[in-house]
Parts: C-alpha cells; structure tokens; sequence
C-alpha cells in the first residue's frame, strides 16, 4: 500500500509545459519518460519546500470571509460568488436523487472514494460508508462525521454509521499497519501547529480499542487517496450495493417522519427562509 498520498498531475498543464500537444506527440517515447521524470521530480520539490500555515495564519482569515469555514456547500457561492437555482426534487426523492440533484460539490469526491474501496475488496458495508462518508457537507461541515452518522443512521446498518460518525476522528491519527497517515491535506486546512481537541482525541482513544476499529479506519484509508484526476465513477456503479444496504423508505427521504427527515428536507429546500 502507498504510503505517501498521490501527487496531483495536471495532464494539460504538464502537456502545455512541454510545448502542447504537437510537441508531444513529435517526442519519442524515451523523452516523454524522461519529461514526466523531471516532471514528477518538480512536483515533489515543490511538495518538500511547501510551507504551510499556522493555525494563527487561519485564525486571522476568518474575518475576511462572508461566511464561515463549517458551512455546507448548499448554501454558500463557488467560486463565482452567487448560489444556484437547484433542480426542484421529485415527490418521494431516493438517495440517487440526492446524489444527483443535491451532492454536485462532494459527489465525485466520495464516488472516487468508494470506487476505490470496491477495487480494493473492501466489504459492501465499507463500500457504502465510503460513498455516503461526506455528503452530509452539503448541509453542513463542522463535525461532519456526527452530523453524516445522524443523517443515516434510520436507513443502514449501525456498523456503517459507526464508520461513518467515526473517520473523522480516526483521520487525525497514523495507522502504519493500514498505511494511513496524517495528511498534508489537513496541515494546509486547520494549520500545521493544529491539536486536535480533546473530544476527537478521547473518540479516537475509545474507537481505536473497539471491535468495529477497521470500518471507519478502512474509510480513512480509502479516503486519503480518493482525489485521483480524470477518475470519474459514477453513482450507478454502486446501484447494488444501495438497494442491498441502504433502506429507501417508501415516502421518501425527508418525507419519512424518521429522526433525520429534517436534515433530508433541509438539503431539498435549502432556499425556505424559515
Ligand atoms: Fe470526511
Ligand atoms: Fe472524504
């Protein structure tokens, strides 16, 4: 198993470094090795000298922004500032309408996640917590392993929620023996001095000595790894595996009276003012 994480390759931009296209396709095939040698030797340099932020650094952002970090992706712009107008939802919608309809910023994310768990041999319970793992950030980010738990816990197994409510914690913590480690990815997002509070380290303590340890670890590992480019998997490879494991209730998601309609409801209508 990999032990570092997957350097981002920007095809085109490592195409357009070597003069486009034409360029490369005049090269033989020893200079295109010998380019994508010097290539990958440059991205790790840059990698190595990255120098990342302190958690001050972060804490002194926070009043430049009109929103705060923790928001869910459903009611904060992109890049171009302003929302969307969503696609209204069918009357009984399905976790696939969800996925099609409501998940755009973090579906491929957990796609990949989940393509890469089933390649891997993971059990279908795995699979599943991957796929569902970070969806609950459309609605909200700040504990999103709680939050992802709560909001999935009436309709799939307690050991998959377990899997769930708990890879957040274990992502702050190494596992060599399944070749997890603490990522760059979260030295850039809370700050390379970063802790993690007591809470998170008091979860990882009781879940690192329970029976269930492997399922959310086993998410974390497929995590890590899941920003492959050009990997685009797509939520009807997983069909099965949701009508084996997941309970579509007949209403639909929202409409069901379970704990967790509201947080279902809230992501169909999330321009109601009140
Ligand atoms: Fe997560
Ligand atoms: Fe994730």
């Amino acid at each position: 198993m990999r032990e570092e994480p997957i350097l981002e390759f920007d095809r085109r931009a490592f195409i357009a470094s070597l003069g486009g296209a034409t360029a490369v396709a005049a090269m033989s095939s020893e200079a295109k090795a010998d380019a994508l040698e010097d290539h990958q030797q440059q991205m790790l340099n840059k990698a190595a000298a990255e120098k990342f932020p302190t958690m001050a650094d972060m804490d002194a952002q926070i009043e430049t922004r009109p929103y705060r970090r923790g928001v869910g992706n459903l009611f904060v712009g992109g890049k171009a500032g302003n929302v969307k107008r969503l696609a209204p939802m069918p009357a009984a919608p399905t976790l696939l309408d969800y996925f099609q309809l409501r998940f755009h910023e973090i579906s491929n994310h957990v796609l990949q996640s989940a393509n890469r768990a089933m390649k891997t041999g993971m059990s279908e319970e795995v699979i599943l917590a991957c796929l569902l793992h970070d969806t609950v950030h459309q609605l909200v980010k700040v504990d999103h392993g709680w939050w992802g738990a709560q909001m999935y816990a009436p309709y799939i197994s307690e050991k998959a929620t377990f899997a769930i409510r708990y890879h957040q914690a274990l992502r702050f913590f190494d596992d060599p023996e399944h070749g997890y480690k603490y990522p760059d990815l979260y030295r850039r997002m809370f700050g390379e001095d970063y802790k993690p509070e007591p809470y998170i380290e008091a979860t990882y303590k009781m879940v690192r000595n329970h029976k269930w340890y492997e399922e959310p670890r086993l998410v974390t590992v497929n995590d890590l790894y899941a920003f492959e480019p050009n990997v685009n998997p797509k939520i009807e490879q997983f069909t099965d595996i949701v009508a084996r494991n997941f309970k579509q209730p007949k209403e639909g998601l929202g409409y069901d009276n379970s704990p967790s309609a509201h947080m279902w409801r809230t992501m169909a209508m999330p321009d109601h003012p009140l």
